[in-house]
């Protein structure tokens, strides 16, 4: 059978790793596939820096919607990133009859419903795999080997940056502005590294696991995203004191009230595995009523390990080419007729426990009334660890650092306590707040 051809539109990091990996493993790849795979084209608007990539074995060109226009190209790859320019050029693939892989989390995050509404009625597949952790097959796992089960939560390291990050600055005691110039070196960091470090990057990958997991609309308007820019490095190492290593985790859970859908630095149980993933690695702890946990760990970032994951998309099309598109996998997992009508939990509602720590003056008493407001709000403590006022500021220091652990309520209720001891002026400096996971 002729082989199926292949335009990839932006050839940099994850395209020029599918364009080698296509290569060196073609013929492996071609006996899974059942017939050929081959990039014929590809797009850059410097195309001599292009040429470098593929010689002559690809034909090049700088109008990406050249490759579109090309009736003998089958499947459309989008590794452009952004929003706009890459949004036009998937639709218009899509319009042109042709697939589409693409590894832009940003753009099906927030126009996944309009882009997988038009690829249905137009009977193409969009794929995704590379866009949720990188080489980590989660998208498949989730919407094709957990297909049994009623999904209860995800949790996950889904961006590398962050994980680097937080990694670097327990280990070495660096600061974050050294290990985030670091991570953008070593080519980890989206073109926009705000994206990363405050959690967006991270927000766009959870939205899109969270529709998998449980049947509902993409909805990366709804997602509370907080990143890693506000934690200092004494959180790390009180965490640590205490048991804990603090990680930026997405979570989304399903509970009968709704579907929480959020990202934060979460204190996590150092005994458990995903607390000990480190560097720029990624890992995913899916819980299944059946199955019970699943973790799924690898690389989430860089040219070939993205590259492993776009051409199983690669792959999958090329076997369920000529399929009837209703024997398709659904995009999401359920059929589109089938979406659930679950909501997206506000934050307020969202229950979880807490780790603080306050700023006060080494006096009597301090700790009683701040002890006091919790118990006044229903609010549970689970630990209090205060350090002597000379560890923190040295002999004769008239202030202290005081660690509460609490049990479990909801973020409204702390919220509203933690306005009361702020008010405290004895309490004298922003209390710091993180979220308490012990995904158990
Ligand atoms: P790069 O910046 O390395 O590559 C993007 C390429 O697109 C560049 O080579 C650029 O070259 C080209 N490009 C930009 N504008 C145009 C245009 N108008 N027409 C044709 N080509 C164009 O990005 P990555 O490869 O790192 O990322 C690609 C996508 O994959 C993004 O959506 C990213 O979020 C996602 N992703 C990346 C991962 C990674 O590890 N890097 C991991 C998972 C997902 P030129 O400027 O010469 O046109
Ligand atoms: N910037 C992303 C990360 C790249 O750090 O995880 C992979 O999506």
């Amino acid at each position: 059978m002729k082989p199926i051809q292949v335009g990839i539109l932006g050839i940099g990091t994850v395209g020029s790793g599918v364009f080698n990996v296509l290569q060196r493993n073609q013929e492996e790849i071609k006996r899974r596939a059942g017939r050929g795979i081959e990039v014929t084209m590809v797009s850059r608007r410097n195309v001599a820096e292009a040429k470098t990539l593929v010689g002559d074995r690809a034909q090049v060109v700088a109008d990406a919607r050249a490759i579109i226009a090309n009736p003998d190209i089958d499947i459309v790859v989008e590794l452009i990133g952004g929003y706009t320019l890459a949004k036009e050029l998937v639709l218009e693939a899509i319009a042109a009859g042709k697939h589409v892989v693409t590894a832009n989390k940003a753009l099906l995050a927030v126009h996944g419903t309009e882009i997988f509404a038009a690829a249905h009625a137009k009977g193409v597949m969009v794929a995704f795999e590379a866009a949720v952790a990188g080489g980590i097959p989660i998208i498949k796992a989730l919407r094709e080997g957990l297909t049994a089960n009623s999904i209860q939560w995800v949790a996950g390291i889904i961006n590398g940056t962050t994980n680097f990050i937080l990694s670097e600055m327990r280990d070495k005691g660096l600061d974050f502005a050294v290990v985030l110039k670091e991570a953008q070196r070593l080519g980890y960091a989206e073109a926009d590294p705000t994206f990363d470090i405050e959690g967006v990057d991270a927000a766009h990958k959870l939205t899109l696991m969270s529709a998998i997991a449980f049947g509902i609309p993409v909805q990366f308007d709804k997602a509370y995203v907080e990143g890693i820019t506000q934690l200092g490095s004494q959180d790390i190492k009180y965490a640590e004191q205490l048991g804990y290593r603090i990680k930026l985790l997405g979570i989304t859970k399903r509970t009968p009230q709704g579907v929480e859908l959020r990202v934060h630095p979460s204190l996590v149980p150092a005994k458990r595995l995903i607390a000990n993933v480190e560097g720029a690695m990624n890992a995913v702890v899916v819980q299944g009523d059946a199955v019970g946990t699943t973790l799924y760990y690898g690389k989430g970032a860089g040219s070939e390990p993205t590259a492993s994951a776009v051409i199983a998309d690669l792959v999958d099309i090329t076997r369920l080419h000529t399929a009837d598109p209703t024997n398709r996998v659904p995009h999401l997992a359920f059929q589109p007729d089938a979406m659930s009508d679950l909501q997206v939990l506000p934050m307020g509602d969202v229950v979880t426990s807490y780790y603080l720590r306050l700023r006060v003056a080494d006096q009597a008493g301090v700790l009683a009334t701040v002890t006091g407001l919790l118990a006044a709000a229903d609010i549970s403590i689970d630990a209090v660890l205060q350090r002597e006022a000379d560890e923190i500021g040295g002999e004769g220091a008239t202030q202290t650092d005081v660690i509460i652990l609490t049990h479990d309520c909801t973020e409204s209720r702390m919220n509203a306590a933690l306005a009361q001891m702020q008010a405290l002026p004895t309490v004298l400096a922003p209390i710091t707040r993180i979220r308490k996971e012990e995904l158990a």
